[in-house]
């Protein structure tokens, strides 16, 4: 272990922004961890880098989760229970096990950052949400370097929610996530309308894994930007929940607006769909601006500050509240 000085981590976020680490350490096993925090506590954790608007140099220590390394605990002949550490990279984790034949997260291909922080927002896609598949996740405790294990139910996950952003936020380093996967009789979810499109298209009936993480993959390379090529965090609001009679006021106004109802008075609309009747769908304000594709995901087109993505992001949300009277909640970390 080795900390480096003044490093910039533009290749550690997948917005690409240029803020500089004043000390960066990378680590690559538990132990190593227990060791570093027995020295340092107040430290900023940085994995994928893949939920997270930079908008200024980070002054704590910069710890990179860099702990690799899949096994598989059990296997029976209906599902497969694998623990997966916290710096491998989520898309490959997915399409590991598709090749093995693990059903579960076939849906969730392609979705930018690694495993240590997908339970972290309950990362979710075209009707699977990753909690589904999780047993537990296994985290150090940053103040007394404790190893521990959190069931699923002890993660209390929601919709891009769970007890790390909320009630031990800040309080532990996930080390790894463990998965219970299926081996046969796969629940697809191919319920989603793109993805029953992209099959119809392929003349796939009985849909194998393979199948429907490369519908995903299509699907998600036409409308979400390549990270690689333009920065970008996914969605940057999460999608409101309203209440029915506010819809119903909406609905007079927008006959069109879409919804997905969540309860029997509570309605879910998409965000995309708000900021593109708001006019901002494809602006580009200099070297930043609102995905063409997709409106719910801001980018930067090159060497954008984190300060200028987060001021366009507040001028969306007063528009969307004076337009439509609906708070819109951003989703990504804020720095
Ligand atoms: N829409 C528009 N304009 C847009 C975008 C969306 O009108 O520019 C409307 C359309 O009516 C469309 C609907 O919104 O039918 C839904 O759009 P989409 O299928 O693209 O999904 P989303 O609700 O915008 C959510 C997730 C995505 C996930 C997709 C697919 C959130 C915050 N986002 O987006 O997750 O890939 O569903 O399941 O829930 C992410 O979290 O980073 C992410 C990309």
């Amino acid at each position: 272990m080795k900390t480096l000085q003044n490093i910039s981590l533009k290749n550690y976020n997948t917005f690409g922004i240029d803020v500089l680490a004043k000390r960066f350490i990378s680590v690559d096993g538990v132990y190593q961890l227990q060791q570093l925090l027995k020295i340092e506590k107040n430290i900023f954790l940085i994995s994928g880098g893949s939920n997270m608007l930079l908008t200024k140099d980070i002054e704590k220590l910069v710890v990179h989760i860099d702990i690799k390394g899949i096994s598989i605990d059990k296997e029976d002949d209906t599902a497969a229970y694998i623990t997966v550490n916290a710096g491998e990279n989520w898309h490959d984790l997915v399409l590991w096990c598709v090749i093995q034949n693990y059903g579960g997260i076939e849906n969730l291909s392609l979705i930018p950052g690694n495993v240590g922080t997908c339970p972290i927002q309950n990362i979710g896609a075209y009707g699977v949400e990753v909690k589904d598949t999780i047993t537990k996740v296994e985290a150090l405790e940053i103040e007394t370097g404790k190893l521990i294990s959190f069931s699923n139910a002890a993660c209390k996950f929601g919709y891009r929610n769970s007890i790390f952003k909320n009630d031990v936020k800040g309080k532990y380093i996930i080390t790894s996530v463990g998965f219970k996967l299926t081996k046969n009789k796969h629940h697809l979810n191919t319920s989603y309308g793109a993805i029953e499109t992209e099959l119809l298209l392929k003349q796939i009936k009985k849909p194998t894994l393979q199948d429907i993480s490369d519908a995903v993959i299509a699907i998600r390379k036409s409308k979400l930007p390549d990270p690689k090529k333009i920065g970008n965090c996914g969605s940057f609001f999460k999608n409101p929940v309203i209440s029915k009679s506010q819809f119903l006021e909406l609905q007079k106004e927008y006959p069109k607006i879409p919804s997905y109802p969540i309860s029997d008075d509570e309605i879910k609309i998409p965000a995309g769909w708000l900021i593109e009747q708001a006019g901002f769908k494809g602006k580009r304000f200099g070297d930043f601006g609102v995905h063409e594709k997709q409106a719910l995901v801001l980018v930067n087109y090159g060497n954008a500050s984190g300060k200028e993505i987060y001021q366009l992001a507040q001028k969306i949300q007063e528009t969307i509240l004076n337009t439509f009277g609906v708070c819109l909640e951003i989703e990504v970390n804020v720095i």
